[in-house]
């Protein structure tokens, strides 16, 4: 089975694509992991994160082994990650690797922005997760302020809201619902409430499919 998780920043889907992974014993690959990856090879190097020529050379040399996500988390690299991933090449380079991921036995949750559209257009069960802005800025501040960052959580709403803009009106793969993904709106919801909740939107398409 494969699970394709898209959604905007900070709207819970890495949460909620370990969640369900370890729910059905499937493999789990956070997607936005593999460009903050690319991004940070550039920034170590001193390019520019719009620089497609080194950008492409990154991503063909990563090693997701390698990937510390500790050090790959971070707001800045977040926000050199967004630029990178509008580059139609380096988006080309990444593919193979994230449709091999989800190929292999017994399947994988994928989580990212193009999943469900580009990537694993035949998903066995695509979800799109959201969250309004204001509840996603708030989460994502209490998660800086329990690594004992001092936030202001005003400039986090402002940098949620130009991430959304760029990740969702750039012309390669940008974020989208795909039209036959199921939404799941967890402004109002509390983590284990959202898991449970696309467990229900699985288990409802695994008994529609026994069925027909
Ligand atoms: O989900 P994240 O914040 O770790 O993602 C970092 C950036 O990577 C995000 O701003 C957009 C980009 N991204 C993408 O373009 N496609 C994906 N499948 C995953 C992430």
């Amino acid at each position: 089975m494969i699970i394709a998780i898209d959604g905007p920043a900070a709207s819970g889907k890495g949460t909620l694509g370990k969640m369900l992974a370890a729910h059905y014993g499937l493999r789990h690959l956070d997607t936005g992991l593999i460009y903050r990856a690319v991004a940070k090879a550039l920034i170590d190097a001193g390019n520019r994160p719009d620089d497609e020529t080194a950008a492409v050379a990154a991503a063909r040399a990563l090693d997701p082994a390698q990937f510390d996500e500790t050090t790959l988390k971070t707001h800045q690299i977040g926000e050199a990650a967004s630029v990178v991933s509008a580059l139609p090449a380096v988006r080309a380079a990444l593919l193979a690797f994230q449709r091999d991921f989800a190929a292999r036995p017994p399947g994988a949750v994928l989580d990212g922005r193009d999943i469900g559209t580009v990537i694993c257009p035949h998903a066995d069960v695509k979800i799109y997760v959201t969250a309004a802005p204001e509840v996603r800025a708030r989460r994502r501040a209490a998660e800086y302020r329990a690594q004992g960052k001092i936030v202001d959580e005003a400039e986090v709403l402002a940098d949620i809201r130009r991430r959304d803009a760029r990740d969702s009106t750039r012309l390669a793969a940008p974020l989208k619902q795909a039209p036959d993904a199921h939404l799941l709106d967890t402004t109002n919801m509390d983590i284990s409430t959202a898991v449970r909740a696309a467990i229900d939107i699985v288990e409802a398409i695994r008994a529609g499919r026994g069925r027909g």
